[in-house]
C-alpha cells in the first residue's frame, strides 16, 4: 500500500485544497493530511485561521480523498511523520517548490502539485470583507 502524506492550516475548505487533495490522494492508496493546529498557524505562520483545528479538521475527514488527518504543531515533524505512517510521497502546493526537498533522504518522494489558479483563503477573505 502506498501511502501519501500532505500538510497545511486548509481554512474555509474550498476546491484549490479539494484538488489538491484529490490528486494527492490518486498518487497512492492512502491519504494524510496534516492539519495545521490554531497555536501552530498563529506562533509559526503568523496567521488566525476561520475555523478552529477541530472544524478544519472535521471537514477534511468529510472529504472522500481523506483516510486520516493529524495535527501540525511543528515545521520539523515532518521526517519523524514520513517515519512513523511509512509516507512513500511527500506532497504539497507548488508555491513550497524546493522548499521541502530534503525530504527524500527519507525516501520519500517529494512531489510539488501545481496550484490551482484564482483561488486561496487569503483571496475569500478579502474578498468577502470588499
Ligand atoms: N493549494 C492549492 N491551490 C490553491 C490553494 C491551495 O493547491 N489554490 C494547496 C496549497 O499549495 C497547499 C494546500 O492546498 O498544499 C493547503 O493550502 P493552504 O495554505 O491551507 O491554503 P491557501 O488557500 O493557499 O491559504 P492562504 O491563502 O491562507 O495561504
Amino acid at each position: 500500500m502506498k501511502r501519501v502524506i500532505t500538510y497545511g492550516t486548509f481554512d474555509l475548505l474550498h476546491y484549490g485544497h479539494i484538488n489538491l487533495l484529490r490528486r494527492a490522494k490518486a498518487l497512492g492508496d492512502y491519504l494524510i493530511v496534516a492539519c495545521s493546529t490554531d497555536e501552530f498557524n498563529v506562533r509559526q505562520k503568523n496567521k488566525k485561521s476561520y475555523f478552529t483545528y477541530e472544524q478544519r479538521k472535521e471537514l477534511l475527514e468529510a472529504v472522500r480523498y481523506v483516510d486520516l488527518v493529524i495535527p501540525e504543531e511543528d515545521w520539523d515533524q515532518k521526517v519523524n511523520d514520513i517515519r512513523e505512517y511509512h509516507a512513500d510521497y511527500f506532497v504539497i502546493g507548488d508555491d513550497w517548490k524546493g522548499k521541502f526537498d530534503y525530504l527524500e533522504k527519507e525516501g520519500c518522494k517529494v512531489i510539488y502539485l501545481p496550484r490551482t489558479p484564482e483561488i486561496s483563503t487569503s483571496r475569500i477573505k478579502k474578498d468577502i470583507q470588499s
